[in-house]
């Protein structure tokens, strides 16, 4: 109640200073109080996803939970489902309660019967990300503790390739068929077509608290190898109730082409059992057959990501694009080009873009209908939470400190990092395995001595009028000529030229140069030549000097991780040299006013400073 009343008080405050925003404001801020009350009352009751999930069966069993291909599953049909995959794992004798058991397998209906069957356990479920292999899996799936292991049949060969780790690990693999080619191997589908489907009494999740693991999640790091993000189950609610926050009504159906073993797939399948909503899931995103799909399954809120928007809006155009029921998109990374290309091909779609990340404990919604933001910066979101975007200095790779050690906040403005308070209330949960990395994002002493904040890697932008923007990753920015450059900013001027489909931008080192200089990694659109002058007068007339990109690489295709973001690392190391690059390399000229074909000769003249970059 007094949080009520200063959240009032603090609102009538914010009224004089920002009118024109002030009941959306008090609206959001107060739908998050409620979420917050109503996971504290979980908290005490020790209320997990399993018991929500056993509620929602029991009011509308027959209602379809989840739609695939041609198949439908009701509630009901999940739970005993559920229940046959959990006493499989239970029958196996090596998994009990507090076991963390790993999952290897893409977007189908056995990962969410896996999943729900191991919370009902209270059992962890690593999602191993179905796409990494030999010494990346065993590295994941090593951090996540697991003694059992799950995995897809189409999976088979990726984990024959690692077996023998595993078996000297005294790893038990099950494969998702009715029977195996090999020995060491157990099938699962066999054994859970004879398993009972009656309910799991409750006690064999006692020992689960909302601070215990639920799952154990990837994050798709660009470099390096993935880390293991402890998912509680607190965080199971909080990111369950991003469909609450972002207005999905429990009459809705989501579309989710998102990995399941993504925070994305989790907010969407799980999110959904709050509200008791169906989900029609698909294994992969496919840009033809998105709105089929929607057209077909009645789907009214999709999930996405900005590249899908992106990939939905170069599809070619067709008579029936707004003939559909979605009414709402919920997601996040969506550029406004994209946004204003969506909103005249598909119709009036909702935009919810929100900004979360999968171990932070800070996450923003832009619920003001402000293009381009992702949520507000008030007086009475920071009374909620605890966070700041502070100066950090891109080329370092860390926070600006003042004279006295302290870290200083970004002025209005200017893209700094985003930092939220690490408290007992507000925990960070930290890598599964890994000490080192767990500290990394821990940052300590930020505005008083022993205080400690969790680091998101993410720049974010605070306007004058308390609008934030996603800037960029921290590692998606580069310096060059005292400048911050952010790649994704590069990357979206380049693509509104018609003959380049996607762009990859990242800054590459240049001898006797501070900083890294701009290099764009680019496909074509099909049919299309690379229109070099067109292309150089285009960056000229929208990029400022720093920014411009003075190499370009052209490939067939950019490779791009899991989530579609595209990979860096290797682009980085590979630089402009026309010796270790095949695909072919232009150079731009300010003289001759175009990009020109990179020879051996240029880029020695380049090497030794020749020519002045
Ligand atoms: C979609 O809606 C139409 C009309 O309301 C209905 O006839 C159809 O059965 C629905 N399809 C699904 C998959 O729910
Ligand atoms: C941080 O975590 C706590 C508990 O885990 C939760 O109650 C709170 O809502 C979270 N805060 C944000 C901003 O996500
Ligand atoms: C924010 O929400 C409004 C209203 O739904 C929408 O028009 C706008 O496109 C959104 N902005 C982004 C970046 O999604």
């Amino acid at each position: 109640m007094f949080t009520l009343v200063v959240l009032a008080a603090v609102g009538f405050l914010a009224f004089l200073f920002q009118r024109s925003y002030f009941f959306q404001d008090v609206q959001h801020v107060l739908i998050r109080w409620k979420i917050k009350k109503r996971i504290l009352t979980f908290m005490q009751k020790n209320y997990t996803i399993a018991d929500q999930f056993a509620d929602t069966v029991k009011a509308h069993p027959h209602k379809p939970y989840l739609r695939y291909k041609d198949e439908t599953f009701t509630y009901l049909d999940a739970d005993e489902l559920s229940n046959r995959a959990a006493r499989v794992l239970q029958q196996s004798g090596r998994v009990k309660g507090g076991d963390t058991v790993a999952l290897f397998l893409g977007n189908e209906p056995q990962f969410l019967w896996l999943f729900l069957g191991l919370l009902k356990l209270g059992c962890p479920a690593a999602l191993l990300n179905c796409n990494i292999r030999a010494k990346s899996f065993l590295h994941c799936f090593k951090c996540s503790g697991a003694k059992t292991l799950v995995a897809a049949e189409e999976l088979q060969d990726a984990v024959e390739e690692v077996l023998p780790s595993l078996l000297e690990q005294q790893v038990t693999v099950f494969i998702l068929a009715d029977r195996c080619r090999i020995a060491d191997v157990k099938s699962f589908k066999d054994k859970m077509s004879k398993a009972s489907s009656e309910p799991l009494p409750k006690d064999l999740r006692s020992h689960v608290t909302m601070r215990s693991a639920a799952g154990y999640i990837y994050t798709s790091g660009t470099t390096g190898l993935p880390k293991a993000a402890m998912v509680t189950h607190t965080k199971m609610w909080m990111y369950s109730f991003m469909q609450y926050m972002t207005g999905v009504k429990s009459n809705d159906v989501i579309y989710t082409t998102l990995p399941l073993y993504h925070t994305a797939g989790i907010i969407g399948a799980f999110g959904a059992i709050e509200r008791g909503i169906t989900v029609v899931l698909r294994t992969k995103f496919s840009s033809s057959q998105f709105w089929d799909d929607c057209r077909k399954y009645n789907v009214t809120v999709i999930q996405y990501i900005g590249e899908i928007m992106r990939y939905l809006c170069n599809t070619p155009k067709k008579p029936n694009d707004k003939v559909h029921k979605v009414r709402l998109a919920i997601g996040n990374g969506m550029r406004p080009d994209v946004w204003r290309d969506f909103i005249s091909t598909f119709g009036n779609v909702e935009i919810r873009e929100f900004y979360g990340a999968t171990e932070g404990n800070i996450s923003t919604v832009n619920y003001s209908g402000k293009m381009g933001a992702v949520g507000r910066d008030t007086f009475m979101h920071r009374l909620l939470f605890k966070y700041a975007v502070i100066k950090y200095d891109v080329d370092e790779d860390k926070p600006v400190r003042d004279s006295s050690g302290f870290c200083v906040e970004a002025s209005r403005g200017e893209p700094g990092l985003l930092v939220s308070e690490i408290t007992m209330k507000t925990p960070f949960m930290g890598y599964a395995g890994d000490v080192q990395q767990t500290e990394k994002k821990r940052l300590h002493n930020v505005f008083r001595t022993g205080d400690m904040y969790f680091n998101t890697g993410d720049l974010l932008r605070v306007d004058e009028d308390n609008f934030i923007y996603f800037q960029d990753r921290v590692g998606d920015t580069f310096r060059w000529k005292g400048e911050n450059v952010a790649t994704t900013e590069v990357a979206d001027v380049i693509t509104m030229m018609e003959c380049i489909k996607e762009a990859n931008v990242y800054g590459v080192e240049v001898p006797g140069q501070e900083g890294r200089v701009g290099m764009a990694a680019i496909s074509l659109s099909d049919g299309k030549h690379f229109d070099s002058t067109g292309v150089f007068k285009h960056v000229k007339k929208f990029l400022p000097t720093y920014a411009r990109p003075r190499f370009m690489r052209i490939q067939s295709t950019l490779d791009v991780t899991g989530t579609f973001k595209h990979m860096k690392t290797k682009l980085v190391q590979d630089g402009f040299n026309p010796n270790q690059i095949t695909a072919p390399l232009y150079l731009m000229d300010e003289e001759v006013k175009d990009y020109i074909p990179l020879t051996q000769d240029l880029f020695d003249s380049v090497m030794s400073g020749k020519i002045k970059i």
